[in-house]
């Protein structure tokens, strides 16, 4: 069996998708080690998640550093010598400067609440409900300097039923979101999905479209 893939998982609340990460690790499913979790809030639920399963957690608050770039620098500070194979980022609700991005690139992830590239942003449940849309979902991107921008890995949709409100969205979402992760870890563990240069292979081939994930 390969070396497991060693993860730092970035959060700012609840922590639902990491607990998925964890669980899928805990029941063997994937061949991982969280190193470390960082949150943008001190107060995130996701923290007693991580210390609950013995996992070393660091706060990083932008309120405490004058700039955006000092909120970066300490950052990676946190990531440099962790030396993960992938940075998660699961429902992190800072953006990552580009030194940040470069310094890590090729290994940052970020799960998103839409059918990339519709809804970047905030609120998509809503807005999506707002728009009238039949359909949403979810995206797991890498991450590039531009807002939910990277190339899209793995997507899965979702229909929108007459009557749904964000919260029916958000479970729905949720769902998904809690197979998508464990699933592409384990993708990146068996190499079927390899990234490089910014750019994704699937079994070896340019990527031309996000995988469908049912
Ligand atoms: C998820 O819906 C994710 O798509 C978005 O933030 C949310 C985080 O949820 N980026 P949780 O903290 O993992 O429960």
């Amino acid at each position: 069996m390969s070396n497991p893939l060693s993860l730092v998982v970035l959060i700012s609340g609840n922590g639902s998708n990491l607990q998925s990460i964890i669980d899928s690790i805990e029941q063997g499913r994937v061949n991982a080690e969280i190193k470390a979790v960082i949150s943008s809030n001190a107060q995130a639920y996701g923290l007693l998640r991580a210390s609950k399963h013995g996992i070393a957690s660091y706060v990083v608050n932008h309120r405490d550093f004058g700039s955006r770039e000092a909120f970066d620098d300490e950052l990676q500070r946190i990531l440099k010598p962790l030396d993960a194979d992938f940075i998660l980022l699961a429902g992190f609700m800072r953006i990552l400067g580009s030194a940040a991005i470069q310094a890590f690139a090729d290994k940052i992830l970020n799960i998103h609440p839409s059918l990339l590239p519709a809804y970047k942003g905030l609120n998509t449940y809503q807005r999506a409900l707002d728009s009238g849309e039949v359909e949403h979902g979810v995206s797991i991107h890498l991450v590039t300097a531009e807002l939910d921008d990277g190339p899209v890995i793995m997507q899965a949709r979702y229909p929108i039923a007459p009557g749904d409100n964000n919260e029916d969205l958000q479970q729905k979402g949720h769902k998904l979101e809690h197979r998508m992760y464990p699933q592409l870890l384990c993708w990146l563990c068996e190499g079927k999905i390899e990234i490089s240069a910014g750019q994704i292979f699937y079994e070896k081939t340019v990527l031309s479209k996000p995988v469908e994930f049912a």
